[in-house]
């Protein structure tokens, strides 16, 4: 297991469209590695989440959840710590908030951001075993952050208009 090095932004390498695990890569040495040192690096950066792409990983692969409190959302509710493989999510109705968000690619920044309040994520898990949960609030939002990542987008360009952040 290593700890990487969290690309910053900048890095051309976090605007690709990460690609998707193909059947042939579920339960081989590489793809257990890549999640080691995914949940390895989340866990030593303190993050609530972490994408692939954002430790140079072009592949649809986040963590969403830390499973314990985490030191840079002080008083989020704890999210059980889930390993997702090529995540799909869908809005269950119209409902969004704003809520407040920073990421390990964007140091020292944090903006409200609105996001759905609650979806429905299907994914595999790190056994490639079909996953499947209704997300809401918090944990809602951690997934489409961390979904985002997988398709170029980081938290700045989805931020609120100048109104809605007063
Ligand atoms: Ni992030």
């Amino acid at each position: 297991m290593t700890i990487r090095p969290v690309l910053q932004l900048g890095d051309p390498r976090l605007r690709q469209k990460a690609l998707p695990i193909r059947a042939d890569q579920l339960g081989s040495d590489w793809l257990s590695e890549l999640v080691r040192d995914l949940l390895e690096t989340q866990a030593a950066r303190q993050g609530v989440g972490l994408a692939a792409p954002q430790i140079g990983e072009p592949w649809r692969v986040v963590v969403v959840g830390s499973g314990r409190p985490c030191q840079r959302y002080p008083k989020a509710p704890v999210i059980p710590r889930q390993v997702l493989i090529n995540p799909r999510l869908t809005p269950l109705d119209r409902a969004s908030e704003l809520g407040e968000e920073g990421c390990l690619s964007v140091p020292g920044q944090r903006a409200r951001v609105r996001r759905w309040m609650r979806v429905h994520c299907q994914a595999l898990s790190s056994d490639g075993r079909p996953w499947e949960r209704t997300l809401e609030g918090f944990a809602a939002r951690v997934a489409q952050h961390e979904l985002d990542h997988l398709d170029g987008i980081l938290f700045p360009d989805r931020l609120a208009s100048a109104q809605e952040l007063d």
